[in-house]
């Protein structure tokens, strides 16, 4: 039985199948400009052309290689305060995948999945936001599963770790199963057990790393993350918040 207490959001319950298509972040959000939108709705592409990443970024994927999907999921009252959360039960979810199939993952803030140091996944959450709740989410994640050769790309894959081919639907179907969990202990309330499984797996937490900001380069340690989703890192003894744009990790 899935853990999540709310069936009618059950990510999965509608699935979309597309050949090719620009994102599948855009065509979930056209559903819900349409107001054909349901929440629990997956759109999986096996082809994306303009697959959109974190900072602008392109992600890029050889076609019908590799798990590219959205989901749309829209509980009722859930309030702003629960979104840094939101993020948390995604890539917790990731990691829980990997680590059913043996594979030790790492988050590298704020939603990158690592393993062995290379990006083997990455999460596009895309929210609107209605007063004091969140509105609609539309949860985009792209996982590596079969490609092999990533160029100058500092990536893997489930091949590339486990040395076989996995189907992508099977590979879907196992994430899903993860994210209807971890967002069902969202929807419980369960922070702290997120915060947990979220810092226990963070690449860097409480440890010397370096970085660069708007004033140069320094070494810092990552001691939390904020309410607004900002990490924050102490340097130079003092902790200092840090917005997607304004913090790079150096190597
Ligand atoms: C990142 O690592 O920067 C985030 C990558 C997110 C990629 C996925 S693939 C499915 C969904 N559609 C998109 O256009 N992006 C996300």
């Amino acid at each position: 039985m899935l853990a999540s207490p709310n069936n009618k959001d059950l990510l999965g319950q509608f699935q979309v199948h597309l050949s090719c298509v620009d994102s599948t972040n855009n065509y979930a959000a056209n559903l819900l400009k349409a107001g054909k939108a349901r929440s629990g709705t997956v759109i999986l592409a096996d082809e994306q052309t303009n697959g959109r990443g974190q900072r602008g970024a392109v992600w890029q994927s050889e076609p019908g290689m590799n798990l590219q999907f959205s989901a749309l999921w829209m509980p009722e009252h859930l309030s702003i305060t629960a979104q840094k959360y939101m993020n948390f039960a995604v890539v917790v979810a990731l990691v829980r995948y990997f680590k059913k199939k043996t594979i030790v993952a790492h988050i590298k803030w704020p939603n990158d999945i690592l393993v062995q140091g290379r990006k083997i996944g990455g999460v596009l959450i895309e929210s609107t936001i209605n007063e004091n709740s969140i509105g609609h989410t539309i949860i985009g994640v792209g996982l590596n599963v079969n490609q092999t050769e990533f160029g100058n790309l500092n990536a893997t894959s489930l091949k590339n770790q486990l040395g076989q081919f996995f189907p992508v639907r099977e590979v879907l179907d196992g994430v899903l199963y993860e994210l209807n969990f971890t967002l069902g202990m969202l929807l419980d309330k369960r922070f702290n057990d997120l915060d947990t499984l979220y810092f226990k797996h963070l690449y860097g937490f409480n440890q010397y790393l370096e970085f660069q900001d708007k004033n140069g380069f320094f070494r810092g340690e990552i001691r939390g993350v904020d309410d607004f989703g900002n990490v924050q890192i102490e340097k130079n003894g003092q902790v200092v918040s840090y917005g997607i744009k304004e913090i790079k990790f150096v190597n």
